[in-house]
């Protein structure tokens, strides 16, 4: 089906049809087609003389605004905001930002971030740590270092023989219309799943552990989206402490709670969360 053009909800096709697109976007951006205010600020951008600068060496105001804003918006919880490209390592660090890209490259940049974090960073270097626990049919990206963390068996499969294999652990996925088991309360699966996750983590030897990947909200692969923000509220809780007692990192993948897909600016933010690493 190809598409000649795409106004607010409707997507136009070149064979007359004209299909309700309902989610104005793909989850991230859900601000529909050919917004005008969206359109008014590129043009500003273009017009003000400078469309584009490589990330390397420069900045510019408008990704500096950009970055102190997404900081700003989080009640002192973010303190810096970094914009990714090609899952660069943050050799960086004292600058707010750099250039953006997909949620692939920023996924592969928090994996690289993480044992970077471990290995150099922290005044007692830790570079045994390099496992990566993530949950079972989560998926996190495309490159090798991001299919490594996700858990989805199809769309890993063809990459097996040739992915890092960090990630020694796929948790269960917090899913209590699927994992609730019968007679259990839904605190008593918070409290399972959380626990799974420390046994992983033991399992693993906490001094081995970099990070601790997923998404709060889950909606790339299994369309939970929202449904089970409470309960998975609830693990990722479990996931800062346990994340806090072993001193492994906590890396949430925030792809489908961004403006306007969740109604506020980020889910996390009303949240007791604090990750580590927040991919946004
Ligand atoms: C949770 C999650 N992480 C990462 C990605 C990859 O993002 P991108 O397609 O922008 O590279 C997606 C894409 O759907 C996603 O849903």
């Amino acid at each position: 089906m190809r598409i000649k053009r795409a106004s607010a909800q409707t997507l136009h096709l070149e064979n007359g049809w004209n299909v309700l697109d309902a989610s104005g976007g793909a989850a991230v951006t859900g601000i529909g087609h050919l917004n005008a205010r969206v359109e008014q600020a590129m043009i500003k951008t273009l017009q003000s003389g400078l469309s584009y600068v490589s990330s390397m060496m420069f900045d510019t105001d408008i990704t500096e605004t950009f970055a102190r804003f997404l900081v700003n918006t989080t009640d002192g919880k973010m303190s810096k905001a970094v914009f990714y490209s090609s899952g660069k390592s943050l050799h960086t660090a004292s600058r707010t930002k750099l250039t953006a890209a997909g949620g692939t490259e920023a996924n592969e940049a928090a994996f690289k971030l993480a044992l970077q974090y471990h290995a150099t960073e922290k005044a007692n270097p830790e570079p045994t740590r390099k496992f990566f626990i993530a949950r079972d049919r989560s998926y996190h990206g495309t490159t090798l270092g991001t299919l490594d963390m996700g858990g989805h068996k199809a769309r890993r499969e063809l990459w097996e023989k040739v992915l890092p294999n960090n990630t020694r652990s796929h948790v269960s996925p917090c899913y209590a219309y699927r994992g609730l088991r019968i007679g259990e309360t839904k605190a008593q699966y918070v409290t399972r799943l959380a626990n799974e996750l420390e046994t992983e983590i033991q399992r693993l030897g906490p001094q081995n552990v970099a990070a601790f990947i997923c998404e709060p909200v889950v909606g790339a692969v299994s369309r939970l989206l929202f449904k089970t923000f409470v309960q998975s509220r609830g693990v990722v809780k479990h996931g800062c402490s346990a994340s806090n007692a072993t001193n492994c990192a906590l890396i949430t993948s925030q792809h489908h709670t961004s403006p306007n897909a969740d109604f506020t600016c980020r889910l996390w933010v009303a949240s007791p969360l604090k990750p580590g690493i927040l991919q946004p």
